[in-house]
């Protein structure tokens, strides 16, 4: 049994996420998680909500509330959408916890033992009409680096270049846009990720598997222009971890934070400490999911994120890791996506553009968003987005495909035999044919989804639901009961089988779906088809099952145009 360690990206904590923020992460994380929960190995799936920085002071401030009580609160919403969108983390963390906080401040005191913090006397900018220092996201201009106008403090969107917020052309201030700036002193610490970049470097050629994008985008930061430059890991911020060296006091750091994006990775680490926490378990579980000396060496560990969460990932969180000397785990695979696109435009969560979590759920059960989200996944470029299409895919794949095969073997036995599998008759070639033809076929589709290659799955998963169907069609039950009934029976009792199958293979796209296929089936056996033909046995003459319910309705025209119309504007 091999053992899985898998992060997803962790939200910011401002506000539900849209329909783009999902599929980046935490969904096609989810997807694997369970495909691999499924495979028998064992999984540790982490997320967590990113607490710290200026989106979430913002978004407090905006909501009227202090900072903490806004975190506390919108936690518990994320949590309770995440878990109605059937993402299946073991624990759903906080960055804001008193393990992150004890696990950043220990990284920085290694890292600072190390040689590898210096303390900069540095210029900032200071907003007079605010009356503040504009860290981050509280200051937008121009990119230095690609010209784009709305670049922000510490990134720009378009091409995602790490920035410092003194880097921008044209600054304003995001809080009030005034543009009566001024620099000022004050002391930061930063994080030397120079020194650490040849050991980056190779660190990063050992990763011969990973995806283009992924390592395009670290080599890109680690030597274009001047190579990589050392970050600021400190704010002058309220909210946020306070800066000490492991346990003691940081002499001239009172009063600040420490970066978001310096502690937001560490969480992943802490919150399986919050896992062990909340289970009742003990150090020692955890630490065998990170620590290398203590169990650790034989996990293999996977990220999932957007793309312009790759030089974080990539660089930094490694950085500290490497650079804390100590045996932490390091990821294996990072998997990377582009962006969803959303009707022409793009989801924002600033403009509140597109759909989001909460909307999707109200018009429609979770396993509808997800197999589209997934069998559109953004991953070898953007993609997009558009109700046509999504009614398009639901329909067919969905309704047509998937349901209506379910629906007719179903009825079909009740009607002509009972709601218990028929015993009689023994498959004959065009079983065995297509039990060949769906051995090859599932073999692939282990294989995809073990590269996490998203979009390929769910065609080879679909091929796999209309392998089902051709079958179905070319053998015809119905017709064959009039002349061969006990023919006929041998077809049902396949077809009952293929059900129960495609509920196993189907779990990680659709889990509700799969376990009503299962409940239907009145079966508990959700083993792999390892062994196909045995597979198809697995429902023996006689096992009572029930008709279900319609898996999948389809979307009419009506409720398209009503949806699309719906959603056309923005969010307030
Ligand atoms: O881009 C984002 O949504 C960030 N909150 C992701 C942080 S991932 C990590 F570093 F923890
Ligand atoms: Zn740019």
């Amino acid at each position: 049994m091999a053992r899985i360690l898998i992060t997803s990206a962790i939200p910011y904590i401002n506000g539900i996420k849209h329909l783009g923020n999902l599929v980046g992460s935490q969904l096609p994380a989810d997807l694997y998680a369970r495909y691999q929960r499924g495979r028998g190995n064992e999984v540790m799936f982490l997320c967590a909500t990113d607490e710290h920085g200026t989106p979430a002071e913002l978004a407090a401030a905006k909501a009227g509330k202090p900072v903490a009580e806004y975190c506390a609160e919108m936690h518990g919403v994320q949590a309770d959408i995440a878990n109605r969108f059937g993402l299946s983390f073991d624990h759903f963390g906080r960055s804001s916890s008193p393990q992150n906080h004890h696990l950043t401040q220990h990284f920085a005191g290694k890292l600072a033992d190390n040689g590898l913090i210096r303390e900069v006397s540095e210029k900032q900018v200071y907003s007079n009409a605010d009356g503040r220092f504009l860290p981050d996201r509280y200051i937008e201009g121009t990119c230095p680096n690609c010209g784009y106008d709305k670049a922000r403090g510490d990134q720009c969107e378009n091409c995602t270049k790490q920035l410092d917020p003194t880097d921008l052309i044209d600054p304003r201030s995001a809080v009030s846009g005034s543009t009566d700036l001024e620099v000022r002193e004050t002391k930061h610490l930063y994080l030397r990720q120079s020194a650490l970049k040849d050991e980056l470097d190779k660190w990063i050629d050992s990763k011969t598997d990973w995806p283009v994008l992924t390592t395009s985008i670290a080599k890109k930061w680690l030597h274009d222009g001047d190579g990589l430059q050392d970050r600021g890991i400190t704010r002058d911020l309220d909210w946020g971890i306070p800066v000490k060296k492991g346990d003691a006091d940081w002499p001239g750091m009172e009063g600040k934070v420490f970066y978001v994006w310096f502690d937001a990775p560490i969480e992943y680490i802490a919150c399986a400490g919050e896992w062990a926490e909340a289970n009742g378990k003990s150090d020692a579980d955890w630490e065998r999911w990170w620590r290398t000396d203590k169990g650790a060496d034989d996990v293999r560990y996977v990220q999932f994120m957007g793309k312009d969460n790759v030089p974080f990932h990539t660089l930094s969180f490694p950085a500290t890791l490497l650079g804390s000397g100590e045996p932490w785990k390091m990821v294996d695979h990072l998997k990377s996506f582009n962006y969803l696109n959303y009707d022409g435009g793009q989801f924002s969560t600033s403009q509140g553009r597109g759909v989001f979590m909460d909307q999707a759920l109200e018009i429609l059960p979770a396993d509808y968003w997800r197999w589209w989200l997934l069998s559109h996944a953004p991953e070898s470029s953007d993609s997009e987005f558009t109700w046509k299409n999504f009614q398009a895919s639901v329909n067919k794949d969905l309704a047509d495909v998937l349901g209506n095969f379910v629906s007719r073997i179903t009825k079909f036995c009740r009607s002509k035999f009972s709601e218990a599998v028929p015993a009689e008759g023994a498959f004959g070639p065009e079983e065995e044919a297509l039990i060949a033809d769906l051995t090859t076929r599932i073999r692939a589709y282990e294989t995809h989804m073990e590269n996490m290659e998203v979009r390929k799955s769910a065609q080879e998963l679909r091929a796999i639901w209309a392998a089902g169907n051709e079958y179905l069609q070319h053998v015809a039950p119905w017709t064959t009961f009039k002349t061969d009934p006990e023919r006929a029976a041998a077809q049902v009792r396949l077809g009952l089988n293929l059900i129960r199958l495609y509920a196993v293979l189907s779990a990680p796209f659709i889990p509700d779906t799969s376990a009503r296929m299962l409940s239907a089936m009145n079966t508990l056996d959700t083993s792999w088809p390892d062994d196909v033909a045995a597979a198809l046995s697995a429902l023996p003459g006689g096992h009572e099952f029930t008709v279900p319910e319609v898996l999948f309705a389809k979307i009419t025209d009506e409720q398209r145009e009503d949806w699309q119309a719906r959603f056309s504007g923005t969010r307030a």
